[in-house]
């Protein structure tokens, strides 16, 4: 069964298409009106980063490119690329274009491992910011008046108050909930009835098992509109979030380094991948080996240039993210395809290429096994090893839980192409998310 199926289905969910008039001008655009927008946009982008910014003076000067050599849209590929590197390298405020007392807020994006990466936002980028949510929350089905209960973490993290000052842009009424405390979350949505919620998938997942641990059937609750993201999910997913909930579960996507929140979002009425809102987000997609600008179709790594970015202005960042650009449907500016994975988190075992989300799929696929599982790296000898451990559903009987692990690792061999071990282990053992989760514990150099 499909999400687009379910939703058929059900009488609660939200997602009707905007009248045109509730549109922003910028989702109407012609692709001649959009591409007039961004040429005009990207010059000045460019300029502010020159200007501005000594990485990108030095970096242009470097490749013997100026601003004013960009003459069409496609001449952006003769710059250079920008990469979380060069902002760790200029931390934490080497990359502002502006004075720090034009700078309203900062942001940073913790990272795994060394210093975090500091994004900045003038006055004018929060409005834009606020805006673009504004615009994904419409397209998720939600309208003025509508309670958004926020379970992204507030702070550092954009997730949170990216996904707030949208929602009230948007006029909604929001419950600035954060991540945690999951005991209390579920008892304030039973009280407060919010019609949306925004969160990671991995915490709805959390939150799920928490209504059914409280004895509240989830599909009872007043949500009918879920927003998730921060992080890769399935459509095996959606479909397993849809049926649990009874709502309309769509996609929104972005970066700290980009923006935060609400760089593409997902129509729920058409939930066919995320519209990227491309009047302040210039995307392209490159062939990740060799930097080539790949055309409209092909799987990629996404990378994103922003058009009206004051503080911060970004040219041709990549973002890691493995993905495709789709013609406009629901909206005429393009889409992407749901992202892949990234780059960083393909794990190569035995020279075959595998992400998490191909192990997601299958995981769903298989009757009795639960959404919750991990993938444990170990090495044996030479041999990279993958380890499944996957939670039974709390319905899945003891005789079954061997032939799923068989029916699992069997499918893994067949649509991946590798060995692995399967592992069921008892509901409830796994450890939680409560925002981003990690998929992979990576034990080889132990
Ligand atoms: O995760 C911003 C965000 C918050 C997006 C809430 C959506 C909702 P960062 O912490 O900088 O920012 O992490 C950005 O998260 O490069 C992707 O790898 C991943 N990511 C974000 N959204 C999605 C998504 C926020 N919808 C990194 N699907 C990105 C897949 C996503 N991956």
């Amino acid at each position: 069964m499909t999400g687009t199926t379910t939703s058929l289905t059900s009488t609660r969910r939200l997602g009707t298409a905007p009248r045109p008039e509730e549109l922003d001008p910028a989702e109407r655009y012609s692709a001649d009106e959009l591409a007039a927008v961004q040429f005009d946009r990207l010059q000045q982008t460019l300029r502010r980063a020159y200007d501005n910014v000594a990485v990108y003076r030095e970096r242009f000067d470097a490749a013997g490119v100026r601003p004013e050599d960009l003459s069409s849209l496609a001449d952006l590929a003769k710059f250079p690329f920008t990469t979380k590197h060069d902002l760790r390298d200029n931390y934490p405020f080497g990359m502002l274009a502006e004075p720090m007392s034009n700078v309203r807020r900062l942001h940073a994006s913790s990272g795994t491992t060394g210093k975090p990466t500091v994004v900045g936002y003038t006055d004018n980028d929060l409005d834009a910011w606020s805006d673009v949510v504004a615009r994904s929350i419409r397209a998720a089905g939600g309208r003025p008046g509508h309670m958004v209960h926020v379970a992204f973490g507030y702070g550092l993290f954009t997730g949170g108050m990216g996904a707030h000052y949208g929602a009230e842009r948007l006029g909604c009424t929001v419950v600035p909930a954060s991540g945690g405390m999951t005991a209390r979350q579920v008892q304030i949505i039973e009280d407060f009835r919010p019609e949306i919620i925004m969160v990671t998938p991995s915490y709805m997942l959390t939150l799920l098992d928490e209504f059914e641990r409280q004895g509240i059937d989830p599909r009872s609750t007043s949500l009918r509109v879920g927003i998730f993201g921060a992080e890769p999910w399935t459509e095996q997913m959606r479909v397993e979030i849809e049926e649990r909930l009874d709502i309309d579960a769509v996609d929104i996507y972005g970066l700290s380094e980009v923006m935060g929140p609400g760089v593409a979002a997902e129509c729920a009425e058409t939930k066919d991948g995320l519209h990227i809102w491309e009047d302040h987000f210039y995307p392209e997609v490159i062939d990740p080996f060799t930097g080539e600008v790949l055309p409209d179709g092909s799987e990629g790594e996404l990378v994103f240039t922003s058009l009206t970015k004051e503080a911060l202005p970004i040219i041709r960042y990549r973002t890691k993210d493995l993905t495709r650009l789709l013609p406009g449907t629901a909206r005429s500016m393009r889409r992407m395809a749901k992202v892949t994975g990234r780059s960083d988190d393909m794990i190569i075992l035995r020279g075959v290429n595998v992400y998490p989300t191909q192990i997601e799929e299958l995981v769903l696929h298989t009757q009795g096994m639960s959404p919750h599982f991990q993938l444990v790296l170990t090495r044996e000898g030479r041999m990279d090893k993958m380890t499944v451990r996957v939670e039974a559903r709390p319905d899945c009987p003891g005789v079954r839980r061997d032939p799923a692990a068989t029916e699992l690792a069997k499918g893994i061999k067949d649509g991946v192409g590798i060995s692995t071990e399967v592992t069921v282990v008892d509901p409830d053992t796994l450890e939680r998310s409560v925002g981003k989760l990690r998929r992979v514990v990576d034990r080889r150099d132990a």
